[in-house]
C-alpha cells in the first residue's frame, strides 16, 4: 500500500449546520494530520495522537502556516462558457442568443472542445474544486472531450450532453431521438466508468419539446444512478415564457415533474422565482438546488432564498454556473453569496457557507461518504490553503481567534492565490507557482 501523511490545521465538516448548529457541524484540527492509504483517507486527527500511531520513517509533509480543507463542490458550472465569462449588458435570455449560443456552437469541433475542456479543469483545481456538475454543449463529442480530459487527473466529476430540440440556432439543436441515442451512447461509454457519472441534461423548459423531455424521462428509467441537471426559475422573462409554452402546467417546476424529471439525482439550478407548491416538490422527491450568486447577481436574475430552501429542507449546493456566473473561486461565489443575504436582512454563518460549498454540496450530489468532508474512508481530494497568501490575508487572519473567523475573512478576501495545493485521491493535481 502507498501510504502518505499531511499535517496542517485541518477543517471539515461532519453535519448539517442547519439542523445541528454550527458549532456541532464541524471538526477542527489546529496541528491535525492527515493520513492517506492508496487514495482514501484512514486517519484524521490531533498530530500529538496520530503522530504515536504513525511508523517514523512516514513521510509526512508539514504545512505549519496552512489550512487543509475538502476539495470544493461546484453543484452547477459550464465548462464551454469558460472563455465568455464576463460578457457585457445582457439578461438571461438575450445573454444565452448574443453570446452563448455562438460560444457553443464552436464546440462541434472537438479539438477545440478539448482544449478548452483541460484548461477548464486546470482552472477548477487552481480554484480547489475537485468534484463538478457540468454541462456540455449539444454536440456528443463535446462531453467525450470533457471526459476525455478529467481521465489522467482521476477526478471524480459529472457531465452531460445538453438537449435541445427548439428556439435555439439550427446548428445548435437536435431532435427527440437524436438526443435520446447521444445520451445513450454517453452513458454507454462514460457513466460510471472509474470516479465519472453521467447526467442527463436538457438546457432548460423553453428549449425542449414536451417529447424531449418525455426522452430525458425514458433515459433516467433505463440506468441506475444517472442525474437530471437541468435550470428552473432563474429570470422573470424566462418563467413568463415557460408558463406560455406550457400551458397545461401548473408551474415552472411541474413541466419537469410532468416528465418524470425530479428525483433524488435531480439537480436544478437556480430556483430564485419558486412557489411554496415548487419547494414543497423538490423537497418531497429529494431533489436538489444549486445557488448560484455570481451569475444571479451579474445576470441580474434574483436573489436566492435560502431560508425559504431550508425551511422546506432543499438538499441547496453551491454553482458558480460560468459563464454566466463570474469566477471559478468558491471563496468569491460565497462572497457573493454572503451579500445575496445581506440584501434579503440576513446572515449567511461562514461555517455554513463552508458546509453548502463542501459537504452539502456532496449531500445534494449523492456523493457523501465518497467526496465533500475527510471523514476516514472518503476519497482523499483536498487542497491546502496558504493562510499567509498576500500580506492583508496575512494580517488579517492573524487575528482571527476562531476558526469561523478564519472561514469568513477567507471567503471575504481569498481567490487561487490561497490554493497552495490540490489533491485528488491522494495525488496532487495543482500546485501554485512560488
Ligand atoms: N438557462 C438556460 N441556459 C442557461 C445557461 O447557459 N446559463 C444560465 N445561467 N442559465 C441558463
Ligand atoms: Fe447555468
Amino acid at each position: 500500500a502507498y501510504i502518505k501523511a499531511w499535517r496542517s490545521a485541518i477543517l471539515h465538516c461532519i453535519e448539517n449546520p442547519t439542523d445541528v448548529g454550527s458549532e456541532k457541524a464541524f471538526e477542527y484540527y489546529p496541528d491535525g494530520i492527515l493520513v492517506v492509504t492508496d487514495g482514501i483517507i484512514s486517519a484524521l486527527g490531533h498530530a500529538s495522537e496520530i503522530l504515536l500511531e504513525l511508523p517514523n520513517s512516514m513521510d509526512i509533509e508539514h504545512h505549519p502556516e496552512a489550512l487543509i480543507i475538502p476539495g470544493f463542490i461546484d453543484t452547477h458550472i459550464h465548462y464551454p462558457q469558460s472563455d465568455m465569462i464576463a460578457s457585457y449588458g445582457e439578461q438571461l435570455l438575450d445573454w444565452l442568443n448574443h453570446y452563448t449560443f455562438p460560444e457553443e456552437s464552436k464546440f462541434s469541433d472537438k479539438e477545440f472542445a478539448r482544449d478548452v475542456a483541460d484548461r477548464f479543469l486546470k482552472e477548477l483545481l487552481r480554484n480547489g474544486t475537485t468534484t463538478a456538475l457540468v454541462f456540455g454543449t449539444v454536440h456528443k463529442q463535446s462531453v467525450d472531450a470533457f471526459f476525455e480530459a478529467t481521465e489522467s487527473l482521476d477526478l471524480r466529476m459529472i457531465c452531460g450532453k445538453v438537449m435541445m430540440d427548439r428556439h435555439a440556432p439550427d446548428d445548435l439543436t437536435d431532435t427527440p431521438e437524436s438526443s435520446y441515442q447521444d445520451s445513450k451512447a454517453l452513458i454507454e461509454t462514460w457513466h460510471e466508468k472509474g470516479r465519472l457519472h453521467y447526467a442527463v441534461t436538457p438546457r432548460f423548459a423553453p428549449t425542449s419539446t414536451s417529447e424531449q423531455l418525455s426522452a430525458a424521462g425514458k433515459l433516467l428509467t433505463e440506468y441506475d444512478n444517472l442525474y437530471l441537471h437541468t435550470h428552473l426559475s432563474e429570470n422573470v422573462q424566462e418563467c413568463e415564457w415557460v408558463q406560455a409554452l406550457f400551458p397545461e402546467s401548473k408551474h415552472y417546476l411541474d413541466v419537469y415533474d410532468q416528465h418524470q424529471l425530479l428525483s433524488e439525482r435531480s439537480v436544478f439550478a437556480h430556483g430564485i422565482h419558486l412557489c411554496d407548491h415548487e419547494y414543497q416538490r423538490l423537497s418531497e422527491t429529494g431533489s436538489a438546488v444549486a445557488f448560484c450568486p455570481t451569475s444571479n447577481l451579474f445576470l441580474g436574475s434574483g436573489l436566492f432564498d435560502l431560508s425559504k430552501a431550508e425551511f422546506h429542507k432543499l438538499n441547496v449546493g453551491m454553482g458558480t454556473d460560468v459563464g454566466g456566473g463570474t469566477s471559478f473561486s468558491m471563496f468569491k461565489t460565497l462572497n457573493e453569496a454572503y451579500k445575496v443575504i445581506q440584501l434579503q436582512g440576513q446572515n449567511l454563518d461562514p461555517i455554513k457557507s463552508f458546509y453548502l460549498a463542501t459537504l452539502g454540496g456532496a449531500k445534494a450530489l449523492r456523493l457523501e461518504h465518497k467526496v465533500g468532508n475527510l471523514a476516514v474512508g472518503t476519497e482523499a481530494d483536498f487542497v491546502i490553503l496558504d493562510k499567509t497568501a498576500t500580506p492583508l490575508i496575512k494580517t488579517r487572519l492573524a487575528r482571527s481567534k476562531e476558526i469561523a473567523d478564519t472561514l469568513f475573512a477567507l471567503m471575504i478576501l481569498a481567490d487561487d492565490r490561497v490554493v497552495k495545493a490540490t489533491y485528488s485521491m491522494g495525488k496532487c493535481v495543482h500546485r501554485r507557482e512560488e
